[in-house]
């Protein structure tokens, strides 16, 4: 199974914090997109609770404490709100460090206040004693903890191992996970712009830097077989790799493969990379008969997203990127790209770490992240790989898709202003029917969300992509 910072991905997830904080709103929310049942601890101790409160915090403990402990004993992963005192045993705070991944609710106690003050909690009884309480109980709530998250997307992105921060790449050093030598493998380009401010921030971590070629020519056989024989790393070692989508596909691969496998840090530049290619766990590199065909699931023990290194990007790999928001978006059923960057990249980083969670090793629903991407593959090989890039193709595939679904095509043509390509149309038709080997099955976009695996008729498939050709 994969593993996420020494932890693997079937532990629950257990959400701690102060009364008010949102555990018992949110574990169900976190749960459904994870595909996981959510337990209240409360709900499970059948009992009156202010009643057996009245009877001493002592007594309710000893009923909270040992139930606490059996639900995080089942093996079948979760997401748990606990209840809000129940770290105080040390039975609980065990049993968290054994089974489950921790997340802090890290909401101010002013909120806290508002959401409690009009409800019957026995410890929520009066704002002085609310407040001495939030006082004594933070240190320990940041001695359990994992992680620290304020929203659904917070604790997902977190149990992923993947830390979105502007500015995170001057803390490298300390979110590459272990204390052990590192070696910085960038893309030749980027190192010459973020380089230095990444060896800085490793600083005496820093034990090898190496440089692959931008761009595909990354993810080939000769580039790795240089790599890896230019890396001095043991098995105590991590590789950090910084630069877009084909860095960290050919770094990871490398990482996934050198000394039997080490960890790896993905802390992608481009749009891309933040949205999609650095999170989840799929790596690899080309062969001259296909994209991709050489690869390994390895998930990151880290993924280090910082949106400020998007200052640097040239406008027309933006644009590459944008495709990917405006299919995130799609799938998500919210328009994430009217955001913000830097919620647009959290938000986004969000629902790819929540599928690719759900479905790790991509036999299952981890496929709907190729809406629009059977018509984008047939084009892209029909041009050779020259000419059309992905993010334009994407955009025509997701035309295609959206019309196969009956939906309005509108908004992606004002987004993404996708123009037909000149690429012959058998050609591209034959790539489409090579690709898909059997029946012809597509991601479609239903009233209820995305759907896989769904069966088209030939022809209309065939009339949508002619529709994509100049
Ligand atoms: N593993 C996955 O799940 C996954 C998902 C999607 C895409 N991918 C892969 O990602 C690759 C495409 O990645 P990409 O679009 O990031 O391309 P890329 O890695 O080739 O980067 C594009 C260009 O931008 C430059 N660049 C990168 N960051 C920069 C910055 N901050 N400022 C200025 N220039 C910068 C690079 O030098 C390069 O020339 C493809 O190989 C694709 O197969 C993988
Ligand atoms: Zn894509």
């Amino acid at each position: 199974m994969a593993r996420v910072c020494g932890a693997d991905l079937n532990r629950h997830i257990a959400l701690i914090g102060f009364m008010g904080a949102g555990k018992s709103t949110l574990a169900p929310i976190v749960a459904e997109r994870l595909g996981r049942r959510a337990i209240d601890v409360d709900d499970e101790l059948g009992v009156d609770i202010p009643a057996l409160f009245a009877q001493g915090e002592e007594a309710f403990r000893a009923v909270e404490a040992p139930r606490t402990v059996d639900l995080l004993e089942d093996p079948e992963p979760a997401v748990l709100a606990l209840g809000g005192g129940s770290i105080k045993s040390d039975e609980v705070r065990d049993a968290l460090g054994r089974y489950a991944f921790t997340v802090l609710l890290d909401v101010d106690v002013d909120t806290c206040w508002e959401r409690v003050k009009a409800t019957d909690r026995p410890l929520a009884k009066d704002e002085t004693t609310f407040r001495r309480l939030n006082d004594e109980r933070r240190p320990l709530y940041g001695g359990v903890a994992d992680a620290f998250a304020r929203d659904a997307d917070g604790v997902i992105l977190a149990a992923a191992g993947v830390h979105v921060e502007r500015g995170a790449l001057a803390k490298l050093g300390g979110l590459v996970p272990g204390d052990g030598p590192v070696a910085l493998v960038s893309d030749a380009y980027v190192a010459g712009i973020h380089g230095m401010d990444a060896q800085l921030a490793l600083g005496p971590r820093l034990a090898e830097t190496h440089e692959l070629p931008s761009g595909e020519e990354a993810k080939t056989l000769p580039a790795l077989d240089r790599l890896w024989q230019a890396l001095r790393l043991g098995r105590g070692g991590t590789i950090v790799a910084l630069g877009g989508g084909t860095t960290t596909d050919a770094a990871g691969y490398a990482a996934s493969a050198y000394v039997r496998g080490i960890p790896w840090v993905p802390v992608p530049t481009t749009l891309v990379g933040q949205v999609d290619a650095a999170i989840g766990g799929k790596t690899g590199i080309d062969l001259p008969q296909g994209k991709n065909l050489v690869g390994a699931f390895h998930w990151p023990a880290r993924t280090v997203i910082d949106p400020a290194l998007l200052g640097t990007l040239p406008e027309a790999q933006r644009r590459e990127g944008m495709s990917e928001v405006v299919k995130t978006g799609l799938l998500a059923g919210e328009p994430l790209w009217e955001l913000d960057d830097d919620e647009m990249v959290r938000r986004c980083a969000a629902f790819k770490a929540a599928v690719c969670f759900r479905d790790p090793h991509d036999q299952g629903e981890r496929k709907m992240l190729n809406l629009g991407h059977t018509f984008a593959h047939a084009l892209e090989a029909a041009a050779g790989y020259e000419g059309v890039t992905h993010g334009r193709a994407v955009a025509l595939g997701l035309v295609a898709a959206l019309h196969l679904s009956g939906r309005d095509i509108g908004q992606v043509e004002e987004l993404l202003r996708p123009e037909p390509v000149h690429v012959d149309r058998d050609r591209a038709w034959e790539a489409l029917l090579r690709d898909k080997k059997g029946a012809l099955r597509l991601v479609l976009l239903g009233d209820d969300g995305p759907r896989w695996d769904v069966e088209v008729p030939a022809e209309d498939v065939r009339r949508e992509l002619d529709r994509l050709i100049a």
